[in-house]
């Protein structure tokens, strides 16, 4: 069976965009793949070093909102990042491989910084984002990751630095390909991209009240002002929503609401009724994990162990291919 890995940042609780993007993506895959998913607490200090009060809490958030949403450790090795040394040390042999011009080109790397407002205070760890993320791929010899496009330069470097290091010391690892999917892109509830820094996200873990509270606050076409004013779905966050969410009525919605006969109130109420019905079980389950966190915590200390024992395996492939073991 071919071997997909895929990492996940632990920034806290993720939103309906990770659900419908991510992880029902995942959840297919973990049938057909010898699958490795692991939370990438360590990836979170390449920008969030300073505060680190939340690290562990953020970790289990998404432990519950896998779990919950029916990622299956039975299927697939669900693991954490900072739980398997040997990521840690093979980043260390890589990074002695990598040129630090490849690194300082990396887009994705510069985007960040740029974003973030870093510039000056871009810690070498930051820079080495690729590294790290090369070695949780490679030690499983994956052939193949699921990432967003935005990933793609981060796997084209893996690639790199796996032809460097066959190059250099005789093959050992797997060139990866990226797995894109052609994900619904879900906006956030003011049209700008789903995130929870700009506090415009939907949580798997929000409340009935809260997520009807975010949708009646929703932006709508700014042309729609009285009831009968006929709508532009087209540039309407809550009828992306209703396309993604309520696709069987959405034909309907569109015209009622190009025609005026359809109000952006009853429309958002009608949204906010499906949304918490698709994510009701989701939010039970996560409820009734939440109430039961050893179990939850063990179910991913066992899957760092068992990860581990497939990593360690490679690592000492790769310290004997350098002559250091
Ligand atoms: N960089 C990825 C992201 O932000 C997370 C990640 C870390 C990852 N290591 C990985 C994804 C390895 C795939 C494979 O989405």
């Amino acid at each position: 069976m071919d071997v997909v890995v895929t990492g996940m940042r632990s920034t806290g609780p993720l939103h309906i965009g990770h659900l419908v993007g991510v992880i029902e993506n995942l959840k297919k895959l973990q049938e057909n793949y010898k699958s490795y998913f692991f939370i990438a607490d360590l990836h979170v200090l390449t920008t969030n070093y300073e505060n680190v009060s939340d690290f562990k809490k953020n970790r289990i958030e998404v432990m519950l909102d896998w779990l919950a949403s029916g990622i299956d450790p039975n299927k697939a090795t669900l693991f954490i990042q900072s739980k398997v040394p040997a990521h840690t040390y093979l980043h260390l042999l890589l990074s002695m491989i990598v040129p630090v011009s490849w690194l300082e080109r990396n887009p994705t790397v510069k985007e960040m910084i740029r974003d973030l407002e870093l510039s000056e205070n871009a810690s070498y760890g930051l820079l080495g984002y690729p590294v790290l993320m090369a070695s949780d791929i490679i030690l499983y010899k994956a052939k193949f990751v699921p990432v967003g496009k935005d990933q793609l330069p981060h796997l084209e470097m893996t690639r790199e630095m796996v032809r460097r290091f066959n190059f250099l010391y005789g093959d050992l690892f797997v060139e990866p390909q990226a797995l894109l999917t052609n994900f619904p892109n879900v906006p956030g509830v003011d049209g700008k991209k789903m995130s929870k820094s700009l506090d415009n996200d939907i949580k798997i873990s929000d409340t009935e009240e809260e997520t009807t509270k975010k949708i009646m606050e929703a932006i709508t076409d700014p042309q729609k002002i009285r009831l009968h004013d006929e709508g532009h779905p087209e540039i309407c966050t809550v009828f992306t929503y209703h396309k993604i969410f309520n696709k069987d009525e959405s034909e309907t919605i569109e015209k009622d609401c190009k025609s005026g006969a359809l109000g952006c109130v009853a429309c958002k109420k009608n949204l906010a009724k499906k949304l918490n019905e698709r994510l009701k079980d989701i939010r039970e389950k996560r409820e009734a994990l939440k109430k039961d966190l050893d179990t939850v915590i063990d179910i991913f200390e066992t899957g760092s162990k068992n990860a581990s024992e497939v990593a360690n395996a490679t690592l000492e492939e790769a310290l004997q291919k350098m002559n250091i073991k």
